[in-house]
């Protein structure tokens, strides 16, 4: 069924007031590595669900995130010097706190501005060597405490992919795509190996694949031929969780979407980790040469599964135009998926909470199926993968 331009936009647009951009706007989303903010770089551009931010920690230590544009005559925060009380645009001074109210107007003191106009502001918070956003309505739901991002009992680390040059929707379809494993990353997966062709890779491995929605997203399940079963969700609605990652896809805009890995090793015998630290970073080279270019003018190098995913979901078009598709058999994840979003914006829309919000403190911890596909990760008799934690999907 070939969606038409009005359904398309509907799944993939992020900006204020879209029905996608208000479902996105009701979950918390990492906006920078916490290391990134520095005594020396106190203030950092964010785009954020097509909004343009500055995130800034003053002299105190209290981090805000406001409007990039300042209220005064729209010159950007983000060149503002901090201080003790918050963060003074570098035009005229104009002096902001950390929840966007103006405590000062040089080179006067006007009163009926600083009483009556408030910068744009949103709620931080810092959680796995990260700050989140929260770009919705009031009030602010719990941090999602899945497993992988709240367990002890093992090290994580964060790597940053390179941004993506697509709309956050494209990642996120791949992700119920299962039959794209044996085909697209047929070079990494063999473990020697050779496919029986090009054109059906690894596909003979696996007997059947199945989807099935749970509280948190949808379950993807391939059944190989072996009798393994691999198993590993959709979190919805930016999150693919596999292997030992898990894999954010942040919305910046429209056409741009930040790519996250939290990655979490159990320790072998259940021992705590010590957490005093945030955990260590790693940032990625850029898979396309130019960076910054796009399909047909940027060359992918597919050196890696990721490097593989990348190429595919940019070349499929800024925003994929989904008017002239032809969906298979093969596709029904991403047939289930649309039509999880449609529900989850239409919860929206009737004042509802969408899928996987978070509002108890106390909630439980949410498991994603860390065991089951770690197990299949570091072996397990899988016909996938090159030992360590390679992600794949
Ligand atoms: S533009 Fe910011 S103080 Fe004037
Ligand atoms: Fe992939």
């Amino acid at each position: 069924m070939v969606l038409t331009r009005e359904e398309n936009d509907l799944l993939t647009r992020v900006g204020p007031g879209t029905p996608g951009g208000e479902l996105l706007r009701r979950y918390w989303m990492p906006v920078a590595v916490a290391a990134e903010l520095t005594p020396e770089q106190p203030t950092r551009l964010v785009r954020l669900l097509g909004e343009i931010l500055v995130l800034f920690r003053d002299r105190t230590g209290r981090v805000g995130l406001l409007s990039d544009r300042c209220a005064h005559r729209s010159a950007s925060l983000v060149y503002g010097r901090v201080e003790e009380r918050g963060i003074s645009c570098a035009y005229h001074g104009w002096l902001y706190d950390t929840r966007g109210c103006i405590l000062e107007t040089p080179p006067e003191r006007n009163d009926a501005i600083i009483n009556s106009v408030k910068q744009p502001a949103y709620p931080v918070r810092k959680y796995v060597g990260m700050y989140w956003a929260y770009l919705g309505p009031e009030p602010a739901p719990e941090l999602p405490p899945y497993d992988t991002l709240v367990r002890r009992d093992g090290r994580r680390r964060l790597v940053i992919h390179p941004v993506l040059d697509c709309n956050w929707y494209q990642a996120m379809e791949n992700s119920v795509d299962p039959a794209h494993l044996q085909i697209l990353h047929q070079e990494y997966i063999g473990r020697g190996r050779q496919p029986v062709n090009t054109t059906r890779g690894f596909t003979d491995d696996v007997a059947d694949t199945d989807f099935y929605v749970t509280s948190i997203g949808i379950m993807k399940k391939r059944t190989y031929k072996t009798g393994q079963v691999d198993e590993h969700p959709l979190v919805f609605p930016n999150i693919l969780r596999q292997g030992y990652s898990t894999q954010i896809r942040v919305p910046l805009d429209d056409t741009h979407t930040a790519h996250i890995h939290v990655m979490f090793e159990p320790t072998p015998d259940g021992s705590l980790a010590d957490e005093a630290e945030d955990p260590p970073v790693e940032y990625l080279a850029p898979y396309k040469d130019p960076p910054d270019a796009v399909h047909p003018d940027a060359v992918y190098n597919l050196r890696s599964v990721l490097a593989q995913d990348h190429m595919a979901w940019e070349t499929q078009g800024p925003i994929a135009d989904r008017t002239l598709e032809h969906l298979s058999y093969s596709d029904r994840g991403i047939h289930l998926f649309r039509k999880v979003t449609r529900e989850q914006i239409d919860r929206v829309q009737r004042g509802l909470d969408p899928m996987g919000v978070i509002r108890d403190p106390n909630h439980p911890m949410l498991d994603t199926n860390i065991d089951e596909s770690t197990k299949v990760e570091s072996g397990g008799g899988r016909p996938v993968g090159v030992g360590a934690p390679t992600p794949a999907d």
